[in-house]
Parts: C-alpha cells; sequence; structure tokens
C-alpha cells in the first residue's frame, strides 16, 4: 500500500520523509502453568461466575519457581528472532518494558542480552506500565527513523505473580505473567508503525501502584507486614480511566494518519477486561470480528499484553502483511498509548 492510499492528507505523510520503521516479527512466550478460575475459588473468597462477568478472564499463566521475567523475556525474544532472522550480534538495542524486572538494578534489558548473547546491543528499561510495550515501541522507531540504530528488540515481559497479593481477591484474580518482544528495522517496502500517541496522567499515580520497594518506602520488616510490596489498585476508578484514555489514544492515532476505523483491519487492545474492551470498541464503532481478545487465557499480562496479542493475531492470520492494525493500551502512571500500523 502507498503512503498516499493510505493518507487522504499530505500533511499526514510528514514522518515519511524520513526513514520508516517496520516490526519485521513478534514472537511471545508464556509459562507453561496454568492456574484456572477453578484454581483462584481455592484460594480467595471468589468464584469462575464472579471472575468471568466481570472481567472475562479464565485462565491465566503463572511462572515456576525459578522462571524470572528475563527469562520470560529472553524466550520471547529468540521467537522474534528466528521468524526475523536477525541474529544476536546484529542487535543494537533491547529495550525492556516491565513494570516487575528481576531486581531494582541492573536493568532486566541487560540480563536479557546476556541471556541472548547480544554482544553489541545497547540495553535498557522502561517503566510505562501496561502502556510500556507501546511507548519502547515509539522509543525504538525513533533510532530506527534517525539512522542511529538498524535493529531494535524491544520486549514487553512481566512476572505479576511476584508482586500480586494472592489474598486480596480484588487484584490477585486479574494478572498473569507472560512476555512479547517484536524486532524493529527499517523495511523499503513497507510503512510500519504509521504513528504512535503517548500520554500520562501522574496526578492519578496512586490509583494502581505498589507503594514499597522503591526509596520511598524502602523494604522492612514493617513495610512488608503491612502489604506495601504488593500491587494495590483502585479498581473502579482505574476502570473509568481507562475507558476514556483508551478512547481518545485511539481516536487521536486514527486522526494523526488521517484515517477512519474502517480501514483498520484489527483492533489489538491491552488485554484487562473484557468489559473495558468492550466499552472503548463500541464507541470507536469497531465490528466485534475486528478486535483481537485474548484475555481469557491469560488475565492481564500488563507490558506483555499487547505484544502477546498482537503475536497471536499474527499466528493466526488475523493480520497479513500491509494490513493496518491500531493497538491502544493504558496502565499504571496513568499512562497510554495508541499506535497505528502497518503490518
Ligand atoms: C476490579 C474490577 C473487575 C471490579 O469490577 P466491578 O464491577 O468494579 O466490581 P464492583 O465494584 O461492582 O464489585 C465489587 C464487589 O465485588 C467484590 N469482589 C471483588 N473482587 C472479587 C472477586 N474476585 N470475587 C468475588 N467478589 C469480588 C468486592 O469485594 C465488592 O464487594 P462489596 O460490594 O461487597 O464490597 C473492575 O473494577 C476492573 O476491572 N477495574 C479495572 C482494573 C484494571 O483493569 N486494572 C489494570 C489496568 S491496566
Amino acid at each position: 500500500m502507498s503512503t498516499t492510499q493510505i493518507f487522504k492528507n499530505p500533511r499526514a505523510q510528514h514522518n515519511f520523509q524520513g526513514r520508516t520503521c517496520s516490526i519485521t516479527a513478534v514472537g511471545s512466550y508464556v509459562p507453561e502453568r496454568i492456574m484456572t478460575n477453578a484454581d483462584m475459588e481455592k484460594i480467595v473468597d471468589t468464584t469462575d461466575e464472579w471472575i468471568t462477568t466481570r472481567t472475562g478472564i479464565k485462565e491465566r499463566r503463572i511462572a515456576a519457581e525459578n522462571e524470572f521475567t528475563s527469562d520470560m523475556a529472553a524466550k520471547a525474544a529468540q521467537r522474534a528472532m528466528e521468524r526475523a532472522g536477525v541474529t544476536a550480534a546484529q542487535i543494537d538495542l533491547i529495550i525492556v518494558a516491565t513494570i516487575t524486572p528481576d531486581m531494582m538494578f541492573p536493568s532486566t534489558a541487560c540480563l536479557v542480552q546476556s541471556k541472548i548473547g547480544a554482544k553489541r546491543a545497547a540495553a535498557f528499561d522502561i517503566e510505562a506500565a501496561c502502556s510500556g510495550f507501546i511507548y519502547a515501541m515509539e522509543i525504538g522507531q525513533q533510532f530506527i527513523m534517525s539512522r542511529t540504530y538498524e535493529t531494535v528488540l524491544i520486549i514487553g515481559a512481566e512476572r505479576l505473580s511476584s508482586i500480586v497479593d494472592w489474598k486480596d481477591r480484588n487484584t490477585c484474580v486479574l494478572f498473569g505473567d507472560g512476555a512479547g518482544a517484536a524486532i524493529l528495522q527499517h523495511r523499503p517496502d513497507a510503512h510500519g508503525l504509521l504513528t504512535a500517541c503517548m500520554g500520562a496522567d501522574g496526578d492519578k499515580a496512586m490509583l494502581l501502584c505498589m507503594p514499597g520497594g522503591g526509596s520511598r518506602i524502602p523494604a522492612t520488616a514493617d513495610s512488608v507486614e503491612a502489604g506495601l510490596h504488593h500491587l494495590q489498585m483502585d479498581g473502579k476508578e482505574t476502570f473509568k480511566n481507562a475507558v476514556n484514555a483508551m478512547m481518545s489514544a485511539a481516536t487521536e492515532a486514527l486522526r494523526r494518519c488521517e484515517i477512519d476505523i474502517t480501514q483498520i483491519k484489527l483492533v489489538i487492545p491491552h488485554q484487562a477486561n473484557r468489559r473495558i474492551i468492550d466499552a472503548v470498541t463500541e464507541r470507536l464503532k469497531v465490528k466485534p470480528d475486528q478486535v483481537f481478545v485474548n484475555l481469557d487465557k491469560y488475565g492481564n499480562t500488563s507490558a506483555a499484553s499487547v505484544a502477546i496479542a498482537l503475536d497471536e493475531a499474527v499466528q493466526q492470520n488475523r493480520l497479513q502483511r500491509g494490513d493496518l492494525a491500531l493497538l491502544v493500551v493504558f496502565g499504571a502512571g496513568l499512562t497510554w498509548a495508541a499506535a497505528v500500523i502497518e503490518w
């Protein structure tokens, strides 16, 4: 598809005066262990019926005891690299988006660099919670467009099972573990990432957070006792903000590309709650078969969520090369982002 076919307005072609950035391949990894809603019923006072009707989640994956965020990230990365035909030596930069790094420092990206043997690559983490993968995509794109780097590996990876409070039914049923990765490169025959718009609202930081473990509340016996090293969330407020932010980010991304929703083959939203996805896609007037949903299998895997969904959409042939997809995400911060990509 040529640029003029996609854009009605020549101003929207602005980005394409320079060098474009494409997703050469994607890959994902989820742990083997499945935890169903019936398993949840044995841990907290909940039911499959409650979880299914309020969220759409049926099961989630839980990392093995000795399986950490960097392990899952490296596995997803290797799958993306194989499909892209990219060797470890070709990777210039690794960006890992995560809120559950292996440790406070060094970065999980450095641990991944070692695990995949990408000796030449620079490596750093970013933290934009569930919006992290699209933030990473936009950052990676800048390095490709500016010709600083040829090959950027971006990863969203989470081990949320290590920070949820397994006694809190309000949160523990919602989250899961996993990783998704993409190789970003310039492909002369494709447009790739057409636009990404990102946003944040730090005034609402405390709606969804883990208060302990940073410089404000270092780990002490008291902080552990008070449960400050667990994820905490105001579910109702988070829900409302998610719908509004995803809706406006998606609308802005479409506006910037001068395209309308009918030109989008597939909408791939952050997989947090089926009701959030339905509220956003109904308002965008997206047909149900235009929306990719896999949260029933994985729950909310934060930064990994949209990356795993993109990979599954591609593997299931829901996206063909040349199709346009709208990715839209929301997370703690608050943060949000939307991207239009030509797959
Ligand atoms: C968490 C969420 C599913 C709760 O759904 P909800 O429709 O707002 O729930 P309600 O407030 O109507 O119901 C809450 C009631 O259900 C109970 N409840 C909460 N979790 C439960 C569970 N797992 N099983 C059974 N009951 C549960 C609460 O204790 C509360 O009971 P009460 O009314 O007696 O106090 C929903 O708010 C949500 O998804 N929010 C967004 C979360 C999210 O996506 N976060 C990540 C963003 S990236």
